[in-house]
């Protein structure tokens, strides 16, 4: 089965995810360790109540980022993983970093990259007015927020959303395709051809989303 690390530094609700599924045989993997850079990530506990060993790095106590990023290293392989999964990881990472985990690194971004990279991804999609949001779950590349596309779900924007309701919106979806995406990597359904992800096998029915809907 495959060996997959979870890092995160707040909350942990992709974390969760991916833990429920496992538990309901929806995720055929192993989650050896939950690591944090914050010791006050909530998902520690969360994680440590599964039974995941946890582990918090302090970037604080590191004199720059890369320093931090060999410390980070050197837990992660610790576990040996086939998969780091970045969950709510609050900290840009080295170049050197990404390098190291090339193919069998990813990350969630609450947009529908590539719109939205960066912070406060809900408040600027309401800004510009944009009738469809979404998330994304894609390889991660030394650009910040860039890298191939595994999944993505789109959900769309109301007239009275506030950043609130279409976070929550586009957070259900997150904890739908993060475990789905895990999963087809420990199927061994996705490779990388020419810098873009193919998905070996069944792709499921498309569905449209028109928003506004009201015709
Ligand atoms: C999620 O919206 C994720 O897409 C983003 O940070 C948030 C983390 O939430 N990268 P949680 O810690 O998984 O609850």
């Amino acid at each position: 089965m495959k060996r997959i690390v979870i890092l995160i530094s707040g909350r942990g609700s992709n974390m969760e995810a991916l833990i429920a599924a496992r538990d309901a045989g929806r995720l055929p993997v192993d989650i050896v360790a939950v690591i944090s850079n914050r010791p006050d990530a909530r998902g520690l506990e969360t994680a440590a109540r599964a039974g995941i060993a946890t582990h918090f790095i302090d970037h604080k106590g590191f004199a720059g980022r890369e320093a931090f990023d060999a410390a980070l290293a050197g837990c992660i392989d610790d576990f040996a993983p086939d998969l780091v999964v970045l969950a709510g990881f609050m900290r840009i990472l080295s170049e050197g970093f990404v390098r190291r985990y090339e193919g069998r690194l990813i990350n969630i971004h609450p947009s529908l990259l590539p719109a939205f990279p960066g912070l406060h991804t809900h408040q600027r999609a309401l800004e510009e007015g944009v009738r469809i949001h979404g998330c994304t779950v894609h390889f991660v590349t030394p650009a910040l927020d860039h890298g191939p596309v595994i999944i993505q779900a789109a959900v769309p924007v109301f007239d009275d959303d506030s950043e609130a309701s279409l976070a929550a919106r586009v957070l259900t979806q997150e904890h739908k395709i993060y475990p789905q995406a895990v999963r087809w990597f420990a199927e061994g359904r996705l490779s990388l051809v020419d810098g873009r992800v193919r998905l070996a096998g069944d792709h499921g029915s498309a569905v449209a989303l028109v928003a506004p809907g009201g015709a």
